[in-house]
């Protein structure tokens, strides 16, 4: 990364807020670009509350908390990332959406910027298609909440070069976060791994091999997972779910990552997890947490 340490998030969602914020807390200087302006507004306001928790819990010192948000700033059009050092993209999960954003971002910024992608499942090298700099494309794989959460997968696509994953490496290390560096196929290490698993126990619950209570304590109590697969499917939302094992199966080409028809017909029924208050478990609105008496019981 250039000594000016500019760095362009492209959306301010759950996800480009949460690595302006932690990238502000590490000293480097932010511009969020976000076409939505009450998005914009959402994200300025996700960045303060995090923030101030920081001071709160004593890992930001007070005196720090102005500085940190004034590192921050908000355009509305990728032109204003023309002079970014790095630009991290974070803007809907949609193929289409992000080879325009990109090509665009080829045109606006200067030759020797890097340009990642924080998707969840999009084919880096399919993106880097839609530039004239593929070795400068890579894909930079933050989780949710960003401020909380460790890892970085770094995904280095078919034309990566070693100097662009060195310096994107480096961000991320100096963003306080550990990185893993994987290739480019459909998942990545992290929804290749998770989401079979998810599936398989959709799989259970159909056939009918145990209650989804019994399928999550299984994975808790058996396995140490902090939680069990059902209650993450919710958490996640089934529609990305069930999109994601639509990704894997295409991109592999392999029935084992078949959906299950029950994760497709629970999302066919908007039944989606916590944002719709019913999935494998039911939420009490505003309290997402499972309801005692709705805990364990499959609704779809
Ligand atoms: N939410 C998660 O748990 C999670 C985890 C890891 C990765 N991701 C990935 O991160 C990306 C963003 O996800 P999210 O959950 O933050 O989405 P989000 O919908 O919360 O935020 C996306 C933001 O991008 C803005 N936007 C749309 N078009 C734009 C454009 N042309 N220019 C600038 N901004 C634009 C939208 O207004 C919105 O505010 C996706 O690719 C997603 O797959 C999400």
């Amino acid at each position: 990364m250039a000594a000016a340490d500019k760095l362009a998030i492209i959306g301010s969602g759950t996800m480009g807020a949460g690595i302006a914020q932690v990238a502000a807390v590490s000293g480097i200087e932010v511009l969020i670009v976000e076409v939505d302006r009450k998005a914009a507004e959402t994200g300025r306001q996700r960045i303060t509350s995090g923030v101030q928790r920081g001071v709160d819990k004593g890992k930001i010192p007070a005196g720090e908390r102005d500085r940190i948000l004034a590192r921050v700033r908000f355009a509305s059009t990728l032109k204003e990332a023309a002079d970014a050092d790095f630009v991290v993209e974070a803007a809907p999960e949609t193929e289409d959406l992000k080879q325009k954003i990109f090509a665009e971002l080829d045109r606006e910024c200067r030759k020797d910027v890097i340009l990642a992608s924080n998707t969840s499942s999009i084919s880096i090298t399919r993106i880097a298609a839609a530039t004239g700099r593929a070795d400068r494309i890579i894909g930079m794989h933050f989780f949710n909440p960003v401020p909380a959460m460790q890892l970085v997968e770094i995904i280095r696509a078919q034309a990566t070069s070693d100097e662009t994953f060195a310096a994107t490496r480096d961000l991320a290390v100096r963003m306080g976060k550990t990185a893993v560096e994987v290739h480019d196929f459909p998942g990545f290490v992290s929804n290749r791994v998770l989401m079979p698993m998810i599936n398989e126990a959709t799989f259970a619950l159909m056939e009918g091999v145990a209650s989804a209570e019994a399928i999550d304590q299984v994975m808790v109590l058996g396995m140490n997972h902090p939680m069990g697969p059902l209650a993450l499917a919710d958490l996640i939302g089934l529609d990305v779910c069930l999109h994601t094992m639509e990704v894997l199966q295409r991109g592999h080409g392999d029935p084992k990552y078949r959906p299950c028809p029950l994760m497709r017909r629970m999302v066919d029924a908007g039944h989606l997890g916590r944002k719709t208050g019913h999935g494998f478990f039911t939420y009490p609105a505003r309290a997402p947490q499972p309801s005692a008496s709705g805990a364990g019981r499959h609704r779809s």
